[in-house]
């Protein structure tokens, strides 16, 4: 059997993905009906999810469902909908997240925006992966769920709010891959670059810092992510941190050196 080919089982395979309305969570959510399998496209934007299940090539596979991830309520109502349309759910993405803002230093951020940016990041997430989990574990399932992170999970972005959010999920990863994987369920963390997608406003100048010299595409992270999500690709791959961002995260003050050969 080709190992690439059937990397889903599209009869018992099913996904969650927050924040499928934009960016890098509606390139996995569209990656994720390519691949045949049924997927609820969640976000707190409705005409976002509309547009996203539309450009999809398997709109017939897709499940919308729009509500606001702050709040706990929402969450629920999410994974109500969620095993009504598709039965169980193997597969979670939590991309979600509120918008930052450059001017959200340490003095400025305000105590709302402070308090959403965790809600949306940790607590959702911590919250629909242990109830996915609790149902998967009860039905005797294996699973796998992939949080997106950051590189400001270990390095400061002058966005506090932004930072502890991500390097909170970035630990939760590895708690629950630990906690869970006795059960065959495993966790892992996406960890993106510079991506030109909503959450990021690029400045095209940073390319310069990036070793595989562009900016990042939503569409670059998808592939990735199916491969870390998918059980027969990834089936001893847990509480790891997988980052794709052109070689970012390897540059620093000195330059790279120019090859004569
Ligand atoms: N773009 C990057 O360069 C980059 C870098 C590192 C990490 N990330 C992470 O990757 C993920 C996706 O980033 P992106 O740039 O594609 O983001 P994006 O802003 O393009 O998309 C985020 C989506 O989440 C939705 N959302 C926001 N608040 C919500 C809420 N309360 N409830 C439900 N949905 C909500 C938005 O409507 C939006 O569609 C985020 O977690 C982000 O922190 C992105």
């Amino acid at each position: 059997m080709s190992l690439f080919g059937t990397p889903f089982d599209a009869v018992h395979d099913t996904a969650v993905v927050t924040g499928a309305g934009n960016g890098i969570g509606r390139a996995i959510a569209q990656a994720l009906v390519d691949e045949g399998v049924r997927t609820v496209f969640a976000d707190v934007s409705a005409e976002r999810v509309s547009a996203a299940i539309a450009a999809s090539s398997r709109p017939d596979l897709a499940v919308p469902w729009v509500g606001d991830l702050a709040n706990m309520q929402a969450c629920d109502a999410l994974l109500a909908t969620a095993y009504a349309a598709l039965g169980e759910v193997t597969h979670l993405v939590h991309s979600a997240s509120p918008p930052r803002r450059e001017a959200d230093h340490a003095f400025a951020v305000d105590r709302k925006t402070w308090q959403e940016m965790h809600a949306v990041n940790l607590d959702a997430g911590f919250h629909l992966a242990r109830e996915i989990a609790k149902r998967l574990i009860a039905a005797k399932r294996a699973g796998s769920f992939l949080f997106l992170t950051s590189l400001h999970a270990d390095t400061p972005r002058n966005l506090p709010h932004y930072s502890t959010a991500k390097a909170g999920m970035a630990i939760l990863v590895r708690e629950l891959a630990k906690t869970f994987g006795r059960y065959n369920i495993r966790v892992n963390a996406l960890v993106p670059g510079a991506i030109a997608a909503g959450g990021f406003v690029a400045d095209a100048s940073l390319a310069r810092h990036i070793p595989l010299g562009r900016l990042g595409q939503a569409e670059d992270l998808a592939p990735m992510a199916l491969a870390v999500l998918s059980n027969r690709i990834s089936a001893y791959v847990t509480g790891a941190a997988i980052v794709v961002d052109g070689g970012l995260s390897l540059t620093n003050w000195f330059e790279a050196p120019v090859l004569d050969a």
